[in-house]
């Protein structure tokens, strides 16, 4: 069900919400962080919150593996081109990733904690609006009536 083609404006749908999402748990996660001090928020549930951030990113990842790839693809002669930056960033951000998580689970003080989840948030805001400038936008996510390959392409 989950491997069906989408129509290239459902993945730009798709991707553009799941990135609001993930904008929004950073934005919790750093609600989390400024409240350490406060008793209300430990730094347990920081490091938790961190664990699962990296989750959703790797469904959110895949998910844009699955879709967005075929999709920016297909859409015009640089796709090859395209779609090998796209797993390439992916494997820079995949290391970048664990190697945050990593230390803001390791971080022993509310000062790690809180620069960690910075570096985290800065890095992830970044990859997010490269990403919808280069990648998901209307021009290269936009649903053809006709295949592309009716006249020999
Ligand atoms: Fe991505
Ligand atoms: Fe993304």
């Amino acid at each position: 069900m989950n491997d069906q083609p989408l129509m290239p404006s459902e993945v730009r749908q798709k991707v553009l919400s799941q990135h609001r999402e993930i904008e929004q748990m950073l934005s919790e996660l750093e609600t989390g962080v400024a409240q350490l001090g406060t008793g209300a928020v430990d730094a347990g549930q920081v490091k938790r919150a961190a664990y699962a951030l990296r989750g959703i990113l790797e469904l959110h990842m895949k998910f844009e593996e699955a879709h967005l790839a075929p999709a920016i693809e297909e859409a015009d002669g640089f796709g090859p081109e395209r779609v090998r930056h796209l797993y390439s960033e992916h494997a820079d951000q995949r290391k970048q990733l664990d190697a945050l998580v990593d230390a803001i689970r390791h971080a022993g003080s509310p000062d790690d904690l809180a620069s960690g989840v910075a570096k985290l948030a800065a890095m992830l805001r970044v990859d997010i609006e490269e990403e919808e400038r280069e990648y998901v936008t209307d021009t290269l996510l936009r649903d053809s009536i006709i295949p592309s390959d009716t006249f020999g392409g």
